[in-house]
């Protein structure tokens, strides 16, 4: 049976573990390379899941199926951006990443935040189905995926 549940400081190898396999998987979809997560230290982990910025997961008993995180930009508590999103290959298909999302929302909600963001890359027509399924709508806003690279990433967002 899975279950989605926020994690904490002390589960920093869970969540380094399942961050460095994403990135693996599908480099083009997130901002951050594998070599430079790689480089993070325990305290790095640790402070990503600190504070107020969850990080959600689906989890069948112990292995950690999928992944995403939200966090409000600095000064502009009416914004939430989703970050991070991730199934694992052999769990795609089965609406981990719907329930992660609708979790995200919720979260948002309480917090009064009134709308949601995240980013995705040009061809991703998985994602940018997912994300048009769960009610956000392309901007326009198009930056590129990493400093210098010609991959480019649009801004989506969802008025909650
Ligand atoms: C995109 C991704 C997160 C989807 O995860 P998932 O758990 O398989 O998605 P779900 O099962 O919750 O699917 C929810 C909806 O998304 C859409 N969707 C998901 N995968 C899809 C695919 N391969 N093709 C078309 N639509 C897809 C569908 O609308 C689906 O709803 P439906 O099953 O009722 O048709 C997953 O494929 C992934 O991790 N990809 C690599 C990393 C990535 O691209 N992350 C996004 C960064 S912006």
């Amino acid at each position: 049976m899975t279950t989605i549940a926020q994690i904490g400081p002390d589960d920093w190898e869970d969540f380094r573990d399942i961050r460095l396999r994403a990135l693996a998987d599908a480099p083009d979809a997130f901002g951050v390379t594998l070599a430079d997560a790689r480089q993070n230290s325990e305290q790095d982990w640790r402070d990503r899941l600190a504070g107020s910025s969850p990080v959600l997961v689906v989890r069948d008993r112990a292995v950690l199926l999928a992944m995403g995180g939200g966090w409000h930009p600095p000064g502009e508590p009416d914004r939430m951006m989703v970050w991070g999103m991730w199934t694992a290959p052999e769990a795609r298909g089965n609406g981990c990443a719907r329930s992660l999302l609708d979790r995200l929302l919720d979260h948002a909600r309480r917090l009064d935040a009134t709308t949601v963001e995240l980013h995705v890359t040009e061809g991703n027509n998985s994602a940018r189905r997912l994300y048009e399924t769960c009610g956000f709508e392309a901007t326009g806003e198009w930056e590129p995926l990493q400093e210098g690279s010609a991959l480019q990433i649009e801004l989506m967002r969802r008025v909650i």
